[in-house]
């Protein structure tokens, strides 16, 4: 949607909410509010971090909407991250049996894949988006000017996310570095979108785009429950060694790829402080049963024959599973 085409829709609408989080409104919530001409706007601000995208922080969004009489004709405007898109979605798409929501990126990560595609959740505990819901928001309102005052670690985040796309679908995402990404921006929301319109439910090739998640939600969930967590990116970019490394086992997978990828881990980690023990990788492997578990019991590794040659609904026997965990252990050491 045009710019001024949303604003009109805003305009209309019985009531206008705006979700986020303090780091973003102290940037940012002036600025947004004058470009999308919503300056009696409701405003509901959360404490940062993923240990706040849970139930506690939906039943504020509710309480709000509720105590401010939303009916069907409000709109919520999500501001923010993946923390904020994902859980503003979750609370619009539920309240009234779903209200209409904007998502207005402001990570490098929500704007080429959290913000994009419908899929809208909660932490239940430390287990990853396990409420959640499909709905589309009405609109995705990128500006990347947002990322100015984005922290490197969370700049590596969203590259982690980006090389994802290289390594599933177009090799040249793989040249993204910190200096280059926002050439590569428009194309990786573009395949996330175009994977998005051929597979909404996830019923096969939407799959894909979970590469390095089975691992990653795993390693983000026991770091989350330990209180110091890692972010989205730095779990998925672990998660991706690991899946590369059982893909060398299982699909034949050329060992220079996983090679290729070490300095690149290297690199999305270089501000994680972060290291785990083999005794930690016990403690992660309960993570992957619950994986599991939600999804009948069936493995859903997506693993690689090659590069751009993704194959998902793959399973993966134990031992190669708490394999690559401890030998990424001992390179990520
Ligand atoms: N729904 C999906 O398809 C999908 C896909 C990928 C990831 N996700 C989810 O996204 C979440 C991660 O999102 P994220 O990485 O954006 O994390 P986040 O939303 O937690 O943001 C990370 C940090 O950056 C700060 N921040 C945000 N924008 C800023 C800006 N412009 N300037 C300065 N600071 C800013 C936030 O306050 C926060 O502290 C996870 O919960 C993950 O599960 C969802």
């Amino acid at each position: 949607m045009r710019l001024e085409d949303l604003k009109k829709e805003l305009a209309k609408a019985s009531k206008v909410f705006v979700l986020t989080d303090e780091q973003v409104a102290g940037f940012w919530l002036p600025e947004l509010k004058h470009a999308l001409d919503i300056n009696g706007a409701v405003e509901i601000v959360l404490e940062p971090g993923e240990s706040n995208k849970d139930l506690n922080s939906a039943m504020r969004v509710w309480d709000t909407l509720h105590q401010f009489h939303a009916d069907r004709g409000a709109i919520l405007v999500n501001f923010g991250g993946g923390m904020v898109t994902d859980l503003g979605g979750f609370a619009a798409s539920t309240y009234l049996r779903g209200i209409r929501f904007v998502n207005v990126p402001t990570t490098l990560l929500a704007m080429v894949d959290a913000s994009i595609g419908g899929k809208n959740g909660i932490n239940l505990e430390s287990v990853k988006n396990q409420i959640g819901t499909f709905a589309e928001p009405m609109d995705v309102f990128v500006n990347p000017v947002y990322l100015s005052t984005l922290e490197d670690r969370e700049l590596l985040s969203g590259l982690a996310e980006m090389l994802k796309y290289g390594y599933i679908v177009d090799p040249n995402l793989l040249k993204v570095n910190t200096s280059n990404y926002e050439q590569y921006l428009l194309q990786a929301g573009r395949i996330k979108k175009e994977i998005v319109e051929q597979d909404y439910h996830e019923q096969g090739l939407r799959k894909v785009l979970n590469f390095g998640h089975t691992f990653g939600h795993a390693i983000e969930g026991f770091t989350l429950s330990k209180g110091d967590p890692l972010t989205h990116g730095e779990s998925v970019a672990i998660g991706m060694w690991c899946a590369m490394r059982v893909s060398v086992e299982l699909c034949g997978l050329r060992q220079e790829v996983l090679l290729d990828y070490e300095p690149k881990l290297q690199m999305l980690l270089a501000k994680a402080g972060f290291a785990f023990t083999e005794d930690d990788v016990k403690a992660i492997l309960p993570y992957l049963d619950d994986d599991k578990k939600r999804h009948g019991g069936q493995g859903r590794f997506v693993l690689l024959k090659d590069i751009a040659q993704p194959r998902y609904d793959q399973a993966v026997p134990k031992n190669l599973v708490e394999q690559a965990l401890v030998e990424v252990a001992r390179i990520i050491s």
